[in-house]
């Protein structure tokens, strides 16, 4: 799998001589926070065949069964403070639709914050971690992407079974993962580069293809529940939403369902 990702990508790429892959293991995202917490540098990617606990936002958990998806994780080090990378996670929203967009020519949605979503139903999802140091100071961040690649509609376990999709039901097609794997990180790749002083540049392209924006939502923080309409999304990547007693509030975590997604109706 390795060459043939490297075959993809070019052994000439920056980020090639990085690349560590493992049959099975329990969450690139915590393999990567063992490696980062023993040195492992800027741009040492992570790739799985198959995850036994991968990790979701929230607590949840993300179905990693054996070669249907692709379980990345991606070591960072920008010298920065935490709050400068408020944007990481809907940059790489945006990148990831590039990568899909350049392997399927079909470009996915983005469902605020973190999931990549076609037809309603999602594709993927995007854990970022932050590790941080003293006065703020990113030690480092690992962004931690799954997409579901080659899946059949009855091959997801009946818990996502509803709301789920892959690659191969969106085209119709078995798609190389490697092949993907390789454009994921081209486009990971351009996003370091541009990570600061493109920021604004992102984040315009991220409000593009967030689907949630203009929606009808519905805000859930614990046994709250409250309606209202997505408005924008601002460059921090918080989400500016009018309630329906016409307050506006700006959200920055929690739970949000969007109005014919996910089986909300
Ligand atoms: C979400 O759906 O909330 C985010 C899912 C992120 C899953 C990826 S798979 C690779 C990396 N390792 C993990 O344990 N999680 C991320």
């Amino acid at each position: 799998m390795k060459e043939q990702i490297l075959s993809h990508l070019g052994a000439g790429h920056s980020w090639a001589g990085s690349i560590r892959y493992y049959k099975t293991v329990d969450s690139t995202n915590t393999e990567a926070k063992r490696l980062a917490d023993k040195g492992a540098p800027h741009g040492t990617v992570l790739i799985a065949d198959r995850q036994t606990a991968g990790r979701g936002r929230m607590g949840r958990s993300f179905h990693s069964p054996e070669n249907a998806g692709i379980y990345m994780s991606l070591i960072l080090r920008p010298d920065c403070k935490a709050v400068d990378l408020s944007h990481l996670t809907c940059a790489v929203g945006t990148a990831m639709c590039d990568a899909v967009e350049a392997v399927t020519a079909t470009r996915p949605g983005i469902k605020w914050i973190n999931d990549l979503v076609y037809n309603g139903r999602k594709l993927g999802g995007i854990l970022t971690e932050l590790s941080i140091g003293s006065e703020g100071n990113v030690n480092y961040a690992i962004v931690g992407i799954g997409i579901n690649c080659n899946q059949a509609a009855d091959e997801f376990p009946v818990e996502i079974a509803d709301i789920a999709t892959s690659v191969y039901q969106i085209t119709g097609k078995t798609v190389d993962r490697a092949k993907l794997i390789a454009q994921m990180i081209c486009h990971l790749h351009i996003l370091d580069q541009g990570l600061f002083k493109a920021k604004a540049a992102w984040m315009k392209a991220y409000r593009m293809d967030c689907i949630t924006l203009g929606k009808e939502v519905m805000l859930i923080s614990g046994d709250e529940k409250r309606y209202g309409k997505a408005l924008d999304v601002l460059d921090d990547g918080a989400m500016e939403v009018q309630f329906d007693n016409g307050e506006i509030s700006i959200i920055n975590s929690g739970e949000i369902q969007v109005r014919g997604l996910y089986g909300y109706c």
